[in-house]
């Protein structure tokens, strides 16, 4: 975005493994990571394990620059909430980061704008990063309406936080129909809505938020198009899915 300062912006690379490894295996893929780059400090870097091996990648990552991630949360503390894993648990594990609204909660299980909203404040209040996803179906993307659907998911996820915790937002854009797809937005289109976005926080909170504000492409990203769409202006970091699931394509996307 004109004028925008991307130098106040850190890369932010993030591993979401979905469903995906026992505990055994995800060990083994934290402890190739850690050999790989533990030390890396110009990016941020994140992986968030399925909630069963949580706590056994939390030791290997501990001291480490990689930051451990949940890939949801409950929107209560505790109490009568059968299947659920709440904010206090996830801390108590060590995870700083949890990705709230991902699409596939969103459509696969339902979620809303005012439930991915309560989530968010809560994670906050819990001194949790919370990557609040956003982005449009296939349908929503030909009747025209991305943008339309995206500021609402923002405006509506974002309701009742301050500017002084946007610090500790990130948002992730993923368009649903480039999810698990093999397809991704043109590093253009992902940039144009990434300025949406960067602008609707300008305008909610402060140039000052907007500038800072972190917001991650997600949907098919690979080692061979990470290096384009880094190279945008308002594209500041990824959520990649299936290719994090592999030190051998993850690596060089951290690596980008
Ligand atoms: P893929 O990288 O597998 O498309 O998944 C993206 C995603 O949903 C990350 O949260």
């Amino acid at each position: 975005m004109k004028g925008y300062t991307r130098e106040m912006r850190t890369p932010f690379i993030a591993g979401n493994w979905k469903m995906h490894k026992t505990i055994g295996e995800a060990v083994a893929l934290a402890n190739e990571l850690v050999q790989a780059f533990g030390s890396v400090q110009d990016t941020t870097i994140m992986i968030a394990p399925p909630f069963t091996a949580l706590s056994a990648v939390a030791p290997i990552i501990s001291g480490t620059t990689i930051a451990l991630g949940a890939q949801n949360m409950a929107s209560e503390l505790s109490g009568a909430h059968t299947g659920e894993v709440s904010a206090l648990m996830l801390r108590d594990i060590g995870v700083s980061h949890v990705i709230l609204g991902h699409s596939e909660r969103r459509h696969v299980y339902g979620e809303s704008n005012e439930l991915i909203n309560k989530k968010v404040k809560l994670a906050l209040e819990q001194g949790l990063t919370a990557i609040l996803c956003v982005g449009e179906t296939e349908q929503e993307r030909e009747q025209g309406i991305t943008n339309k659907v995206v500021g609402e998911q923002c405006e509506k996820g974002l309701a009742g936080v301050s500017s002084e915790q946007m610090k500790k937002i990130v948002i992730a854009y993923e368009p649903v129909w480039a999810i698990g797809t093999g397809k991704t937005a043109t590093p253009e289109d992902a940039d144009a809505t990434h300025e949406v976005i960067r602008k609707l926080a300008a305008s909610l909170y402060s140039r000052e938020v907007a500038d800072k504000l972190v917001i991650q492409y997600g949907g098919s990203v690979k080692p061979d198009n990470v290096k384009e769409l880094m190279a945008k202006e308002n594209i500041d970091g990824a959520l990649v899915g299936g290719a994090s699931l592999t030190a051998a394509q993850f690596v060089p996307i951290v690596n980008f």
